[in-house]
């Protein structure tokens, strides 16, 4: 767990933004997603993507006040927003931020010594912050090794993944986790280049892509988007991650308790949907069975339909564009709602 420390920068600002000189990141459906875990007074949340904190730091704003935010970030520069958010005034031991995978939330939970938590959130993908800080290598905007890791203390980055992958594995990566349709043809271009010199920044990446797929002029996004999006989501897990960290959440809930979950791509939301749905059902026998034998109990239930932003975040923050969030309530152990 990473202490909150004396925040260096004594700023009378709310804004959470103010320590961090990463640039800004807004919090997308702030106000709805944190309403959507219903908090109460003294309750637990874990907030399993505090990025910059925005989601967090409304938790703690809210009136009554709930006891305790367990936020978890694999980024270690969430630490000194952590930080700055732990010592504003009133917050004080109701923050504790863990630099850690959001895989790993059920031991998270198990440190922070509760035995269950009253809400989820997870507000997937990544922070303005770190797009915008160019040597992370997220983005072909700014010249940098290609890096693309969330946890800079380990594993492989993106240059790794692209200079020693197979031809298969990359046109799959690209497929699977970017809809890329010139997979094949982009894969096999990268691997013609690495022989003659390993492909090592952003910039090198996305001429190539660009010269192989083209286009650019009258698309909308630039030809290498799929290709940088496939390489992040593979380089950090991050759907064998959701769906881990979907089923560990489930079994820290208290019953009662909300998961909500904001997704960025349509990758993530289908994770989230189906994973909802299977836990929502009562039944799994084969559908040509006329008797239900299989005494399955459901641990959610669907909240409501799913919230994409409205007009007026849109027009604040474009980027928030291809958010959609979905809420899911736990049930009790027989299955049953709790009010
Ligand atoms: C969209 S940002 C969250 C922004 C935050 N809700 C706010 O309002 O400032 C996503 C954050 O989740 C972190 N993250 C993504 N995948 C993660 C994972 N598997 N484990 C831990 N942190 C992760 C990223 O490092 C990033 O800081």
């Amino acid at each position: 767990m990473i202490e909150p420390q004396p925040c260096s920068r004594n700023s009378s600002s709310p804004q959470l933004s103010d320590p961090a000189p990463q640039g800004n990141h807004i919090t997308v459906l702030r106000e709805i997603a944190v309403e959507s875990l219903r908090p109460r007074e003294g309750s637990i949340y874990v907030d399993g993507t505090f990025g910059g904190g925005g989601h967090a730091q409304r938790l703690l704003a809210h009136d009554p006040p709930i006891g305790l935010v367990i936020a978890i970030d694999a980024d270690l520069d969430a630490g000194p927003r952590a930080r700055y958010l732990a010592n504003r005034p009133g917050n004080s031991g109701r923050l504790r931020l863990y630099h850690r995978n959001f895989r790993d939330l059920a031991s998270v939970v198990e440190e922070a010594a509760v035995p269950q938590v009253n809400g989820v959130l997870l507000d997937l993908g990544l922070s303005s912050f770190q797009l915008d800080q160019g040597e992370r290598g997220f983005s072909f905007r700014h010249d940098a090794p290609l890096d693309m890791r969330f946890d800079q203390t380990g594993g492989i980055t993106a240059a790794d993944l692209v200079n020693t992958a197979d031809v298969g594995d990359l046109a799959r990566i690209l497929w699977q986790f970017g809809e890329e349709k010139q997979s094949r043809r982009i894969a096999s271009a990268i691997i013609r280049e690495r022989e003659k010199s390993p492909i090592r920044t952003t910039i090198e990446l996305a001429s190539l892509v660009q010269r192989i797929v083209g286009g650019g002029q009258r698309s909308r996004i630039h030809p290498a988007t799929r290709t940088f999006q496939a390489l992040r989501i593979a380089v950090n897990g991050e759907l064998d991650a959701l769906a881990e960290v979907m089923q560990a959440a489930t079994g820290v809930l208290s019953p009662g308790g909300r998961l909500v979950v904001i997704a960025f791509h349509s990758l993530e939301d289908r994770i989230v949907k189906r994973f909802i749905e299977a836990e929502s059902r009562t039944c799994v026998c084969p559908p040509d069975q006329p008797i239900c034998t299989c005494d399955t109990i459901p641990r959610l239930v669907r909240v409501g339909k799913p919230i994409r932003p409205s007009k007026s975040e849109l027009s604040l923050n474009p980027r928030s564009r291809s958010a959609i969030m979905r809420v899911a309530e736990r049930l009790d152990l027989d299955g049953n709602l709790v009010h």
